[in-house]
């Protein structure tokens, strides 16, 4: 990596975060490649895609579930508040999840097609838009481009487990303000609500709730992004009132019913796709609108989803 991403992550996200978050994925790419020793276990990562591919095929599955991670829809999630202010009655976030934008090519077809029709005052990325979890990240990117192209208004993101913190400076290049465990107030007249976010908590765990929230007033009505609900927890007892995240595909291939096989988190089931509460915080686990490994999902349709809210 050249010394002038590593100054300006430095400089952007302070020496700790940026060298713990680096060091960690030189580790996990290390790990897949064997450090030298062998292949094992890029050969290994490889044949998963292949076995789920063939057993799909063998269960006759494969074509619809191709057909299925094309067809996007448009959820709408009401979230109630007491202490929302009233300017901000009938604010919307477009809340877009998950893309894996190189192994998701015909579901970026049809978002690209989708957006241009959508009305929201913001829009949020719960991260996830690489395919792999190492390796070349510019066609994300170049994916990632073409779908900021047509977004709307301010745009912001988090990153995660697939995600390499060294995007950062592409993705804030392309008007995309990342908050990785920053807050960011967003003003109507003389009121204001907050939106904070953090970096990934699932694999690299560096993600720092207390950072994010500490200025935000303690009144305020305050929205999480992170990219795993896993610290809905630490979340709802840090005060926010609304918790946006993704990272389960709500299963991606799942059982009739909606029923998933792995939600790949610790998470109690019922936080695996949709709304849910806890303690006082409202939260939303999106199942996203990419897939991973296989570009194919099974009693599971991509989302984007519309977050409406409201005063009550
Ligand atoms: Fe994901």
């Amino acid at each position: 990596m050249s010394e002038g991403v590593l100054n300006k992550l430095e400089l952007r996200l302070g020496r700790l975060h940026a060298r713990q978050r680096l060091g960690i994925e030189t580790d996990h790419e290390a790990q897949i490649f064997g450090q030298g020793i062998n292949f094992f276990h890029l050969e290994n990562w490889y044949s998963i895609h292949s076995v789920i591919r063939t057993m799909l095929k063998l269960l006759g599955l494969y074509g619809r579930g191709r057909r299925n991670a094309e067809q996007i829809q448009i959820r709408h999630n009401h979230v109630g508040s007491k202490i929302l202010p009233k300017q901000f009655d009938g604010f919307t976030l477009l809340h877009i999840s998950d893309l894996h934008v190189e192994v998701s090519e015909g579901a970026m077809r049809r978002l690209n097609e989708i957006l241009p029709g959508m009305t929201y005052d913001i829009c949020v990325l719960t991260g996830d838009y690489r395919g792999a979890t190492f390796g070349p990240f510019d066609a994300a990117l170049e994916g990632l481009a073409r779908v900021r192209a047509h977004l709307k208004g301010p745009v912001y993101g988090v990153l995660g487990n697939h995600d390499s913190i060294r995007m950062v400076p592409e993705l804030e290049e392309m008007g995309i303000r990342m908050l990785l465990n920053e807050c960011e107030p967003i003003s109507r007249g003389e009121e204001a609500i907050y939106l904070a976010g953090i970096d990934d908590a699932h694999y690299y765990r560096v993600d720092n709730i207390e950072k994010a929230a500490a200025e935000i007033p303690e009144h305020a009505f305050s929205i999480l992004l992170s990219h795993t609900p896993e610290v809905y927890r630490q979340a709802a007892h840090a005060g926010f009132d609304l918790f946006l995240s993704g990272h389960t595909h709500g299963g991606q291939i799942c059982l009739p019913g909606s029923i998933p096989i792995t939600l790949s988190s610790v998470l109690p089931r019922h936080m695996g796709a949709g709304p849910w509460n806890y303690s006082e915080m409202v939260g939303y686990t999106s199942v996203g609108v990419g897939c991973a490994v296989v570009p194919v999902r099974i009693n599971c349709l991509p989302e984007i989803t519309l977050h409406h809210l409201q005063r009550i």
